[in-house]
């Protein structure tokens, strides 16, 4: 379903960027060929995915290799903002049920997660627990016979750990964020490069010199920081973890607490997972002109309540770009509403990491259907077989050999 207008345009502009990013997907054009050897071509013949993911052109490349397998596919974004209209348009022109459209409230985003689990889906996949969420806990639903589901996202793993250490977990959940094929590359690299195309998109100020501050050193903050270094910027970094803190100083940055970092900082990026990074107390300290945002999956880490709506005046200066005028006179900036800057403002992870992150959700997705009569309601890794070749057919596609132990080399390894 798509409120968008422009119908016949938007569905021939989705399917042009639909077919740009499955031609940079050769790994996960390779793990459906795989799974096409099963089940005479359609091993998910029969079976409903329901999907919360964000809608974007390497999400419909997933979308379209699931329907290719036989499955019937009903999808929704994954998260308000982050949905582009021409491929939420294509893909209900090819038959998914399409519950999104770019300009979604929190209460709408909340309408299409339950439109997707109507079609009763026995398998989802979910990117930040949303839609797991709403399974488990809306009385709506509770009659779903769900055989098991995948998550995509750290914040969504922190949600169903907190679901599983309750003893309330329904159905198996595969930690897809955890395997090394998706966190070590998808977070890193893809929200780096994504985050700076999103800041760009959205300030298109110089990034040389600027003094940047980011929040949290995690996978997806490693990345931005190392971007925003590589394009010149002047990089602080802010964290509670006193190893990633180490970790962070000894990688070049400065590091200080963000009660000190605010004052000076010209460019902000939050990526911590976390509540009350950026409070109204360290807005008002920023130098007049500074520009903030957020990677992290939830619209939590920035008091954009205070920016949005108890500002002086505030006027939006650019797309995805809002200018506030504060009380105490000073003029700050936030980019994309507080959500998801290189979602909002730009348009995601490139489709080469994406085919990374989305060959782990295939293969997760076919391993649960194989195997859910023999699996506990637990969370549980994406199997090491899978992660691995993942990595085989990366490398592959990227025309790189690397050795192999020799039985010598075997030997010694396992020799005491
Ligand atoms: N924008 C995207 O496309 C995208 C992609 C992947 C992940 N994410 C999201 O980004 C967030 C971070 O993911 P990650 O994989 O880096 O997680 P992570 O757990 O590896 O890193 C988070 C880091 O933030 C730090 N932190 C927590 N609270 C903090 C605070 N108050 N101040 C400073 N640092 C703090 C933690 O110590 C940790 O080092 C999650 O919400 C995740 O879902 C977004």
């Amino acid at each position: 379903m798509s409120k968008v207008k422009g119908g016949a345009r938007l569905e021939r502009q989705g399917k042009t960027s639909y077919e740009w990013a499955k031609s940079h997907m050769k790994i996960l054009d390779n793990t459906i060929s795989r799974l096409k050897k099963r089940g005479n071509g359609k091993p998910l013949r029969g079976v409903t995915v329901g999907l919360c993911l964000h809608i974007t052109k390497e999400t419909s490349v997933l979308l379209m290799g699931l329907k290719g397998l036989g499955a019937e596919v009903a999808c929704c974004g994954g998260n308000p903002l982050t949905t582009q209209d021409d491929i939420a348009t294509f893909l209900a022109s090819q038959g998914v049920h399409t519950y999104a459209w770019s300009t979604e409230t929190q209460k709408e985003y909340d309408w299409c997660i339950s439109k997707v689990l109507g079609h009763k889906p026995s398998i989802l996949v979910d990117d930040g627990a949303d839609m797991n969420i709403m399974a488990h806990f809306d009385p709506r639903f509770a009659k779903l016979d769900i055989k098991g589901a995948t998550e995509e996202t750290t914040a969504g793993v922190n949600r169903i750990r907190a679901v599983q250490r309750q003893g309330k977990l329904r159905y198996p959940v595969i930690l897809v964020n955890e395997a090394h094929t998706k966190h070590l590359f998808d977070n890193r690299y893809g929200t780096g490069q994504s985050t700076i195309d999103g800041y760009l998109r959205a300030m298109n100020l110089l990034m040389a010199s600027k003094r940047v501050v980011v929040a949290g050193y995690g996978w997806v903050g490693k990345g931005v920081a190392a971007r925003c270094r590589g394009m010149g910027s002047r990089v602080v970094v802010t964290e509670v973890d006193p190893v990633r803190a180490l970790e962070a100083f000894m990688d070049g940055f400065d590091v200080e607490p963000m009660s000190k970092a605010c004052r000076t900082g010209q460019v902000f990026i939050t990526c911590t997972g976390m509540r009350d990074v950026i409070t109204k107390e360290h807005i008002d300290r920023m130098p007049d002109s500074a520009v903030m945002g957020n990677v992290g999956h939830f619209d939590v880490e920035i008091d954009s309540d205070y920016l949005l709506n108890r500002s002086r005046s505030v006027r939006q200066v650019r797309p995805s770009l809002d200018e506030c005028v504060l009380k105490n006179g000073k003029k700050v900036y936030l980019v994309g509403k507080g959500r998801l800057a290189n979602l909002v403002a730009a348009e995601g992870h490139p489709p080469e990491v994406m085919a990374q992150s989305f060959s782990n959700q295939l293969s997760s997705i076919m391993h649960i259907l194989e195997n859910y009569q023999n699996m506990k309601n637990e969370i549980l890794n994406v199997p090491e077989s899978i992660d691995r070749q993942v990595a085989v057919d990366a490398l592959g596609a990227m025309g790189v050999r690397i050795d192999r132990l020799t039985k010598e080399q075997s030997e010694y390894a396992e020799s005491w």
